[in-house]
């Protein structure tokens, strides 16, 4: 079993479309998906409704979901930790207790070629900018689907 950790700041709109996404590509019998925030504003809500239509857009239900926050014990459970900004990933190496720990964190964009290493955050803008961060989350995603 494959275990993935899907990381941005509010666990509200990037990765919860990242968790949704990646999970639509791999076979749950040998891969498992989960997401995190480093901030804790919105535990225990469901993802940003625009996060929840781009994704029913295209098939993917993430209604279900539930936010929270990244724990410290997220490194020993998880194989791969994905983050999707460079905040993200001063926040998530802060609290990595070894180098393993740290080796498993990586930029989700840096499994393409887009010429960019972060995933935006949409929070403040408009709907375009939700439409935008799930095309570069499905194309990593697809490119981590698969090699895994
Ligand atoms: P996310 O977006 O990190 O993609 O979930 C954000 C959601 C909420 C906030 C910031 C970013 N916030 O400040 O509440």
């Amino acid at each position: 079993m494959t275990r993935i950790l899907m990381v941005c700041l509010g666990n509200i709109c990037r990765s919860p479309l990242a968790e949704g996404i990646l999970q639509s590509k791999v076979d749950p019998a040998y891969t498992q998906v989960d997401s995190a925030g480093t901030a804790g504003y919105h535990v225990g809500n469901s993802p940003d409704r625009r996060s929840i239509a781009v994704a029913k857009k295209y098939g993917i239900d993430i209604v279900h979901q539930k936010c929270r926050k990244f724990d410290p014990s997220d490194f020993k459970y998880f194989d791969h930790i994905y983050v999707m900004d460079h905040s993200n990933y001063e926040d998530v190496i802060a609290q990595a207790q070894t180098l393993e720990d740290k080796g498993k964190v990586k930029l989700l964009l840096e499994e393409v070629s887009l010429g960019i290493t972060e995933v935006p955050d949409p929070y403040y803008g408009g709907k375009d900018g939700f439409e935008y961060v799930f095309d570069l989350i499905d194309k990593a995603c697809e490119a981590i689907a698969q090699k895994i």
